[in-house]
């Protein structure tokens, strides 16, 4: 059964806690991965890079007071990094976690932003009237049960000539029995519902006015540590004997199984920046 917009909730409510002990640094506080381009050493510096490119992309709109929403904000570490580095500009987090949004809430207020708000609300049907400047999703566009409907509410919400950022896993079509087991872990571990190739996406944008401006891969700028394969095969089937009662389980198990898929080049990371006609 594919991960329920409720299973997400949960997935989320459970780990986030977990996540930013172990997956994040206290510098940053992102729910993302680390990107290694050249001259990046150390971790804190490359879980900030997508957060960067984001804020670059807002820099090119040339707006003094843009308006921004993170869709699936995590607990606003990027919205935080983007309206410091314009100074200034108008933000909205959405999360589906309550956990999450109440996290990104006290830190708005130790952090005293003023322009900033955070909803706990799905992404499909996002209780904000529309025309922001700016709209993006770092790894939170995967958990959509309905990729049409998110980039139809993206449509509602931006202004004429506004922009989506997309950053996160594209499926790259394999029929292989092999690669789909280690696809169906990732899916099964992470709560992803479905997945789609960054083609399919880009084709179904256009039919709610959203044009592609810029696509990059950024598979490697990752740091892979996927294992000897037998390894890899022998760990998933103990960890699912495991009690799965905790989330975590199945998320490091996902973990793994992602690490395969990328170095096997069954999934790829990208970017993808569209425009609203
Ligand atoms: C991997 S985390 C990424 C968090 C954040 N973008 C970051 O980079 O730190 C995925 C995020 O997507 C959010 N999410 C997943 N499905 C959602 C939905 N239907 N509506 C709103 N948020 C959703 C989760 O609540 C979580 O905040």
């Amino acid at each position: 059964m594919p991960a329920s917009l409720e299973d997400v909730r949960s997935y989320y409510d459970k780990n986030t806690p977990l996540f930013l002990r172990f997956g994040s640094s206290p510098e940053t506080q992102t729910i993302h991965r680390s990107l290694w381009p050249k001259g990046i050493l150390r971790l804190e510096d490359a879980l900030a890079v997508s957060n960067n490119l984001v804020l670059e992309e807002a820099k090119t709109l040339s707006l003094s007071n843009p308006r921004i929403a993170d869709l699936g904000c995590g607990v606003g570490a990027t919205l935080f990094h983007v309206l410091a580095g314009l100074g200034g500009g108008r933000g909205v987090g959405v999360t589906l976690s309550a956990v999450q949004a109440r996290l990104a809430e006290s830190t708005r207020q130790h952090l005293s932003f003023s322009n900033l708000a955070f909803l706990q609300a799905d992404f499909h049907h996002v209780p904000l009237s529309g025309l922001f400047d700016l709209v993006y999703s770092i790894e939170a566009f995967i958990h959509s049960q309905n990729p049409q409907e998110y980039l139809s509410e993206v449509s509602r919400l931006l202004k004429p000539g506004g922009r989506l950022i997309l950053l996160d896993d594209f499926y790259v079509p394999n029929q292989s029995d092999y690669a789909q087991r280690w696809l169906k872990a990732y899916k099964d571990g992470w709560y992803v519902p479905n997945m789609q190739t960054s083609d399919e996406t880009i084709a179904s944008a256009l039919t709610v006015g959203l044009t592609l401006r810029e696509t990059k891969l950024f598979t490697p700028n990752l740091r892979l540590r996927a294992l000897p394969d037998s390894l890899a095969k022998f760990v998933l089937w103990l960890g699912n004997k495991l009690p799965q009662n905790h989330p975590i389980v199945p998320s490091m198990l996902g973990s793994m199984a992602l690490q395969q898929c990328l170095k096997a080049g069954w999934i790829e990371y990208r970017w993808l920046v569209f425009e609203k006609n």
